[in-house]
C-alpha cells in the first residue's frame, strides 16, 4: 500500500435537527480531530444521503443551513477543517456510481440499517436508499481519506466501505485506495433512546421526548431528563451492576461523555444514588455543556448569507482535493476522455 496522507471525513445527514446522539457519539470527536492537528479533516453535510427518505425541499434546505451551524458552534473551525455540503461536490455522486458498480446485491441486502429503514416494505424503499452505502463509500473515499470517527450505528457501513476499497483495488491491480479506519470511541458511542433503553437515540423517532434536540431549550432539556425512563434501583457500585439495566447504563454513558470522564468514574461518584438525585445533576450538566451550543447555533443561523458564504467556500476547497481522485479512478476504469 502507498502512504496516504493522514486525512480525517465524516458527515452527518441534514435530515432533522442535530440530537444528543448525533453530537456525543460523533461532533465532539470531530472537533477533537481537528484539533489534534496530526491530520486534515472534512466535514460535510450529507444531504444526498438524506434525500434516500423523503425530504420536504423547503425543509432540507433550512436543515443543511442548520447543520452548519451546528458543525461550528459545537467547535467545527471552517478554516482549520473543510466544511461543506455534499451536493455541492459533484464527484461524490460520480464516484458513488462507479461504487455501485463494484458493489454487490448480497452486501447492500446484509446491510442491518437498509433491512431496519426498508422494513417489510422494501419494494418501495427507494433504490437510492438501497444504494446508499455505495455513496457512502464515494464520500469517504474520494478524499483517499483514512480515518473516520462515527457512532456505532456506522460501523457495518465502514466494513463495507473496506470491502469495496479492496475490491476495486484487486479488480483493476491498483493500490488507489486506501483501506480506511473507522474510529469508534468514547463514552458514549451509541447514545439510546431516553424513552426504550433498547432503541437508538434518533432524529427520526416520533417521539420528541426520545431524545435530546441540541436546539432544545434549558427547561425542555431538564423537563426531557428528569422524565427519561429508568428504574427503581439507586445507582451500583460498579459497572457490571449496570449489564442489565439498559436505561440506567445510557444516562450513565450521558453523563460520563459530557463530562468527559469515563464510566467507571461516573458510577465511583455517584454509587448508590438514586435517580431522583443523580438526573437533576445529570440535568445541571448537559445544560451547562449544551446551552452555550444552542445559542451559537441560534446566532449562527440567523445570518443565512454568512452560512452560504462558508459552504461555498468549503465546497470550493473540497473540490480540490476530489477532482483529480475522481479523475485517476475514471482512467483507472478505462473512460476515455477522463
Ligand atoms: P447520521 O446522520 O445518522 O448520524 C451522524 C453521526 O452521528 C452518529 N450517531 C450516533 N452516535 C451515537 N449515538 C446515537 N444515538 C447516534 N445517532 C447518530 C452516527 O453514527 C454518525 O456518526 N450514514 C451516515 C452519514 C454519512 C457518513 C458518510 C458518515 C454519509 N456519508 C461518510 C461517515 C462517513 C449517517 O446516516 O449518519
Amino acid at each position: 500500500m502507498p502512504d496516504f496522507t493522514p486525512r480525517v471525513f465524516s458527515g452527518i445527514q441534514p435530515s432533522g435537527g442535530l440530537t444528543l446522539g448525533n453530537y456525543l457519539g460523533a461532533m465532539k470527536r470531530f472537533v477533537q480531530m481537528q484539533d489534534e492537528a496530526s491530520h486534515e479533516t472534512i466535514y460535510c453535510m450529507v444531504d444526498l444521503h438524506a434525500i434516500t427518505v423523503w425530504q420536504d425541499p423547503a425543509r432540507l434546505h433550512a436543515a443543511t443551513r442548520e447543520l452548519c451551524a451546528g458543525f461550528i458552534a459545537c467547535g467545527i473551525d471552517p478554516e482549520k477543517s473543510i466544511l461543506f455540503n455534499q451536493s455541492r461536490v459533484p464527484e461524490h455522486a460520480q464516484l458513488g456510481w462507479l461504487f455501485s458498480c463494484v458493489a454487490r446485491m448480497g452486501w447492500m441486502q446484509r446491510m442491518t440499517q437498509w433491512k431496519d429503514k426498508a422494513g417489510k416494505n422494501a419494494q418501495n424503499a427507494s433504490l437510492g436508499l438501497f444504494a446508499y452505502p455505495a455513496l457512502m463509500a464515494a464520500d469517504i473515499l474520494i478524499y483517499h481519506a483514512t480515518h473516520v470517527p462515527v457512532g456505532e450505528d456506522q460501523k457495518q457501513h465502514l466494513e463495507l466501505t473496506r470491502d469495496i476499497a479492496v475490491k476495486f483495488n484487486n479488480d483493476f491491480g491498483v493500490d488507489f485506495f486506501p483501506i480506511t479506519e473507522s474510529v469508534i470511541e468514547g463514552a458514549a458511542t451509541r447514545v439510546m433512546s431516553l424513552r426504550d433503553g433498547s432503541r437508538k437515540m434518533s432524529k427520526s423517532d416520533p417521539s420528541d421526548m426520545s431524545r435530546i434536540n441540541m436546539t432544545d431549550d434549558t427547561d425542555t432539556i431538564a423537563a426531557k431528563i428528569r422524565k427519561a425512563r429508568t428504574d427503581p434501583e439507586p445507582l451500583p457500585s460498579d459497572l457490571k451492576g449496570l449489564d442489565e439495566r439498559p436505561e440506567a447504563r445510557n444516562l450513565v454513558n450521558i453523563y460520563a461523555a459530557l463530562a468527559d470522564v469515563s464510566a467507571e468514574q461516573v458510577i465511583a461518584d455517584h454509587a448508590g444514588q438514586q435517580f431522583s438525585t443523580f438526573k437533576p445533576s445529570l440535568a445541571d450538566l448537559a445544560v451547562a455543556k449544551l446551552s452555550p451550543i444552542s445559542a451559537e447555533m441560534a446566532r449562527l443561523t440567523a445570518d443565512p448569507a454568512e452560512i452560504d458564504r462558508l459552504l461555498a467556500r468549503g465546497a470550493q476547497r473540497a473540490r480540490a482535493v476530489a477532482e483529480p481522485v475522481l479523475k485517476q479512478a475514471y482512467e483507472i476504469v478505462g473512460m476515455v476522455g477522463a
